[in-house]
């Protein structure tokens, strides 16, 4: 059963009051979900997509930049725990969601979101996508889904992506998504047994409520800063 609650209730004190979102009341898990878009359901993860996920994030081609490669159920499920401990948007702490294709009700990815620990109204984002459904513009879907939920209706200030500039599907992705390329650290982190480079890219709230045309006309170096907040 889905019941409106206000989103001050699983934000605390930290976001207006006003903003009515559906909770789906489950068992343990009073949870959000997310707007579904054309094609895609976002929600969030639970202990029953622990098979699916761990199997889509045990392909190579899939686990090759990522750092979460769960491989048992208990990962998962203490995960969930503390997602339902920590809610939504909580410093430090990442928050997943499942996504699945509406028509077949398949489980093909997941995306997750990480507030910084030190300001969560700045927010890390991942997505992963099975391989099987990747190219069909699944991923770009679901993360714009994602950052409409996170600057419309959340006071999220800057949404950013930590990406290995060897993995260029996901370079191409967050472009399309808009996001600015901002800092390419060289051999900045530990990964997988090497010194591996790290791309930043991001985009600001006032950027992403830009209608698109007037983002692309504006000059690279001016996205970033001085916008008229919209
Ligand atoms: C990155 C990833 C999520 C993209 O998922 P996807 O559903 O295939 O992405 P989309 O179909 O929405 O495509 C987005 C853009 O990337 C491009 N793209 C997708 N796969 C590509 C590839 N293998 N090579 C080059 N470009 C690619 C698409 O063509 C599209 O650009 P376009 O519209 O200009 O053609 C997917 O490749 C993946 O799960 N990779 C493994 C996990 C990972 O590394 N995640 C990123 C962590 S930050």
């Amino acid at each position: 059963m889905t019941y409106p609650f206000l989103l001050e209730f699983c934000f605390g004190e930290l976001v207006p009051t006003g903003y009515v979102i559906s909770f789906l009341i489950l068992p343990q898990t009073p949870l959000l979900s997310i707007t579904p878009s054309e094609r895609l359901l976002i929600q969030p993860l639970t202990y029953a997509d622990a098979k699916v996920i761990i199997r889509i994030r045990s392909i190579p081609e899939v686990s090759r930049y990522q750092g979460w490669e769960p491989k048992e159920e208990k990962e998962i499920h203490s995960l969930v725990d503390k997602m339902n401990d920590c809610g939504l948007l909580a410093p430090g702490q990442w928050f997943q969601f499942t996504i699945t294709e509406k028509e077949t009700q398949r489980l093909i990815g997941d995306c997750g979101i990480h507030p910084v620990a030190s300001d969560r109204r700045q927010v890390d984002i991942g997505v992963t996508i099975d391989p099987q459904f990747q190219k069909m513009g699944y991923a770009t879907e679901a993360i714009h889904s994602l950052l409409d939920f996170l600057f419309k209706q959340t006071d999220t200030h800057r949404a950013s992506a930590s990406i290995d500039p060897r993995n260029e599907p996901s370079i191409r992705l967050f472009e399309k998504l808009r996001f600015r390329k901002e800092a390419h650290l060289v051999e900045s982190l530990w990964f997988k047994d090497e010194w591996v480079d790290d791309l930043i890219m991001a985009i600001l709230r006032k950027e992403w409520l830009l209608p698109n045309k007037a983002f692309q006309a504006m000059p690279v170096s001016l996205r970033s800063a001085g916008i008229a907040s919209t």
